[in-house]
């Protein structure tokens, strides 16, 4: 299939990176939606026409609005988006101040909730099934490991999204699912002590994290035709840490 145009946010990051370029690689035009400029720019490096950056605060429902304005108006629609776009606070109960706690949901989940309803609307009347993929987390499933209550709880609404989007538009053929990872390697390793970082990589079955490559692999499986008759569902990637 030919002309198709995916949306990630979050794409100047570590995972958004990697996905936007393994889907360009696929045949995809990838609209790529964040808020850093300069990386996002270096993520378009050696794309050509098949990478476009809008720069956006996702969390302000008038910027996405007006990113998916734009999209409409100079790539005629969506048929896949990536929520990937998120960060993890890492103040602990009971002390997270409240405006950390909003930045935390806002960031992680109204970002994901504005994207779904702009794209949806700009899924209408295209070609095949279409695809939402929400980036949660094992943390919302994973009480072992560091992650903070408001970062858990951001992904667990997430991953409530994927399903009731996956329900409303089974028969309108839009597929939702969310890929929950564990230890990635990315920037956003930075927000933990090397003593955190050490003891949560440790547990990685592989004795290693995980890389973005590999989580923007099974995005892409996903997005693609493969990918067609799976909705609803709640990919957990973590080598198998957590089987008991
Ligand atoms: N790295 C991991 O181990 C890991 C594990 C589980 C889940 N995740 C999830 O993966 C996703 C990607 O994270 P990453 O590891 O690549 O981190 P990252 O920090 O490298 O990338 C996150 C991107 O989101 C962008 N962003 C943040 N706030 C924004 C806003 N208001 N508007 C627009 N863009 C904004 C940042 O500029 C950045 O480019 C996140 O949702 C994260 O929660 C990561």
């Amino acid at each position: 299939m030919t002309g198709r145009i995916a949306v990630v946010t979050g794409a100047a990051g570590g995972m958004g990176r990697a996905i936007s370029r393994k889907l360009v690689q696929s045949g995809l035009t990838v609209v790529g939606l964040d808020i850093d400029a300069d990386r996002l720019a270096a993520t378009g490096d050696g794309l050509g026409d098949a990478f476009v950056a809008r720069i956006a605060d996702l969390t302000d429902e008038t910027a996405v609005n007006r990113a998916f304005d734009d999209i409409a108006r100079d790539q005629g629609g969506v048929d896949a988006l990536v929520n990937n776009a998120g960060t993890c606070f890492m103040s602990d109960f009971p002390d997270i101040p409240a405006d950390e706690f909003n930045r935390q949901m806002a960031i992680n989940f109204s970002s994901a909730f504005y994207c779904c309803q702009a794209a949806i609307k700009l899924m209408a009347g295209r070609e095949g099934v279409r695809k939402i993929v929400n980036i949660s987390s094992n943390g919302a499933y994973n009480f072992d490991v560091f992650d903070p209550p408001h970062y858990r709880a951001s992904k667990a609404a997430m991953d409530t999204l994927t399903k009731d989007l996956a329900r409303r538009y089974a028969s309108d053929r839009i597929a939702v699912n969310s890929i929950a990872p564990a230890m990635t390697e990315t920037p956003l390793f930075g927000v933990l002590s090397d003593d955190v970082l050490q003891k949560a990589i440790s547990a990685m079955p592989h004795g290693r994290a995980m890389q973005a490559d590999e989580i923007a692999a099974w995005v892409d499986f996903l997005i693609s035709p493969a990918g067609d008759i799976s909705s609803g569902n709640v990919i957990i990637l973590n080598q198998g840490r957590d089987v008991r």
